[in-house]
């Protein structure tokens, strides 16, 4: 799982001409999904978190969601050292104001939630009007983008954590964090070393989610 070159540059170019299409199959196949199908959630987690060169590249798969139209809605803040104090203090000025009869150290928690990870990276979507993509279709775009990111960050030996909460719809929130009136914050990414390995969860049984369409009318040929 080190194999990656993490050196690359960024790359906003066309994409290298290949002699055949690559198609993903081939001898890292079976090593790929050994990482899409180990990945859990991880919570909580402590340094270190992603080295630069590393962020780079979960940044890149991120951006190697697919995307309707191109509108490369995704938006990404990265929060972290003392910036996650002042995280948490917006944190805590919410739920005082959703709270007011409660002292203000009842909500100290969620200030210690911004120092969950050494690494908080907070989720936007652009939202452009288009005749043929709707809202829903850019949401799904930028979450796509979060799971290529979960993903990344596993396949570099760290773990991530995807969390909204009720803060994540506040507009304090979103204001607070630079976002503009057309993006939407989506939650936030808590990236860093697992502290403890738990054990893999139990995971949905494919028959539960899965079936064939069987079609009531004979189909027209
Ligand atoms: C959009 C989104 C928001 C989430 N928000 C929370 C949250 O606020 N709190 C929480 O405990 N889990 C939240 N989760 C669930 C966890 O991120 C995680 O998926 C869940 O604990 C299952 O773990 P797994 O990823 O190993 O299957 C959220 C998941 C998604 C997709």
């Amino acid at each position: 799982m080190t194999t990656l070159d993490i050196s690359r540059p960024e790359t906003e170019s066309p994409r290298p001409a290949m002699a055949k299409p690559a198609t993903g199959a081939g001898p890292h196949a079976s090593a790929a999904l050994d990482v899409l199908l180990s990945r859990q959630s991880q919570w909580p987690l402590t340094e270190p978190g992603p080295a630069d060169a590393e962020l780079d590249l979960i940044f890149d798969a991120a951006l190697r969601a697919p995307d309707h139209g191109n509108l490369r809605p995704w938006r990404f803040v990265t929060i972290r050292g003392d910036a996650r104090g002042s995280l948490g203090d917006v944190l805590v000025d919410l739920a005082s104001a959703r709270s007011p009869d409660e002292p203000r150290s009842a909500h100290a928690h969620r200030r210690q939630k911004a120092f969950a990870a050494p690494l908080v990276i907070a989720l936007g979507a652009a939202i452009s009007a288009h005749p043929k993509v709707p809202e829903i279709e850019q949401l799904l775009a930028a979450g796509a983008a979060a799971m290529n990111m979960l993903n990344a960050i596993h396949a570099l030996g760290y773990g991530g954590f995807w969390s909204t909460g009720p803060d994540s719809y506040e507009a304090r929130l979103h204001d607070a964090l630079g976002f503009a009136a057309n993006e939407r914050l989506l939650g936030f990414l808590f990236v860093g070393t697992p502290k403890t390995l738990g054990q893999a969860p139990a995971r949905a049984a494919r028959s539960a989610h899965v079936r064939e369409w069987q079609p009531t009318q004979p189909a027209q040929s």
